[in-house]
């Protein structure tokens, strides 16, 4: 397993700063010569039949899920799709109506998520199309789906997902383009959103050099027993994300939430010894999550923030700010992922947690 490991501690950390190869690898060849949308060789659905598409339905568990959300902003940001996200275990009970033009789409690192399977069976049974965002080649939900999209960034070891991750978000991306381009987007904003998605590998090399930074903070924060991650719009989802992580391997209790929503409810959990890790991207949310953070300052609770290069935080706001590069709508998501895997990495670490294989947990689970 040394050997495996190449010098790094553990599978997790390995995967975390695998990551701009690993979405280098997803990328790869999946971009039109003329560098304005994306293209994929296994969707099995011709160009005619994605345009009858009125509806997406997103069905997985897990941090796939949490891919789902964000791919749900990109997919109503750039294609203007009304696109619906489920849990495959709720939606495989339910029996909500359906349009007759929507299409289904499951992510799954593993391939063999139980639920996530049945889910996509019961979309099938009722006659519609599923496509399938997968890591592993010939899994039973990438060999059952109709067509779908592999992920090519190699065994993901540790249980906890990092690099499959942030690649699922990257393949939503880039589905989103491809499907905005047949419809609303034109030929120059297509330019952009490819050459943003060419430019990710670079950004995550760059929050990947504050590791250092990033594990002092983690030693001063280990020992609380509380976190609170907040985001807005895209970064709701990579909340939700950053609050798994942590749970899952350290055992530190964390919950997710909207950025604004914190008020009705969550607040009442302020206090010295809850620390919120705050998402903080330039643009139309800036004024908005400073004042959620003044509410938290207020009630002595303690700040790390996320921001973008260009946020112009108040001084004394935050009591830690980790910096990641400005960057386009489209790869925020991906970007502002690498420090809360980092922080609830060496949080673990810190803590002495068994980080790749943590307690009750399974790397694909195949029962109900
Ligand atoms: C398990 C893993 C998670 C993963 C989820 C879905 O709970 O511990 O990391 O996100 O399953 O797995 P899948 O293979 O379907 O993406």
């Amino acid at each position: 397993a040394d050997a495996e490991l190449g010098g790094y501690a553990h599978f997790m950390e390995k995967e975390i700063f695998e990551q701009p190869t690993a979405l280098e690898n997803t990328m790869r060849g999946r971009f039109s010569e003329d560098g304005s949308t994306a293209q994929f060789g296994g969707l099995n659905i011709s160009a005619v039949d994605l345009r009858q598409v009125d509806r997406v339905h997103l069905l997985a568990c897990g941090s796939a899920w949490h891919a789902c959300l964000v791919t749900e902003h990109l997919i109503e940001r750039f294609a203007r799709l009304p696109v619906e996200v489920d849990y495959a275990s709720e939606f495989r009970y339910r029996n909500m109506p359906l349009g007759s033009n929507t299409l289904f789409f499951t992510i799954s690192q593993s391939g063999e998520t139980i639920d996530t399977l049945a889910g996509m069976r019961e979309a099938k049974r009722k006659g519609y199309k599923v496509l399938a965002v997968s890591n592993v080649v010939g899994s039973t939900i990438a060999r059952e789906a109709d067509g779908g999209v592999y992920q090519h960034v190699g065994p993901e070891i540790g249980v906890a997902s990092t690099k499959a991750f942030t690649s699922q978000i990257l393949i939503g991306a880039m589905l989103s383009l491809y499907l905005g381009r047949m419809r609303d987007m034109s030929f120059s904003e297509g330019v952009e959103v490819v050459n943003a998605l060419k430019g990710t590998p670079d950004l995550v090399r760059k929050v990947l050099e504050q590791a250092p930074r990033i594990r002092e903070i983690a030693k001063r924060f280990a020992h609380y027993h509380d976190f609170l991650f907040l985001g807005r719009l895209s970064l709701f989802p990579v909340a939700l994300e950053g609050a798994l992580k942590l749970k899952e391997i350290s055992y530190i209790h964390a919950e997710g939430y909207p950025a604004a929503e914190m008020k009705h409810g969550p607040i009442a959990l302020i206090s010295e010894n809850c620390p919120s890790v705050f998402f903080v991207p330039s643009g139309e949310m800036f004024n908005k999550v400073v004042s959620s953070m003044q509410e938290i300052k207020a009630r002595k609770g303690k700040i790390i923030a996320i921001a973008t290069a260009n946020c112009d935080l108040p001084a004394g706001l935050a009591d830690e700010v980790i910096t990641i590069p400005e960057c386009h709508e489209s790869v925020l998501p991906v970007v502002a992922t690498v420090p809360v895997q980092l922080l609830s990495y060496y949080i673990a670490v810190e803590l002495n947690r068994d980080v790749d294989k943590p307690r009750n947990l399974a790397k694909s689970v195949t029962v109900e």
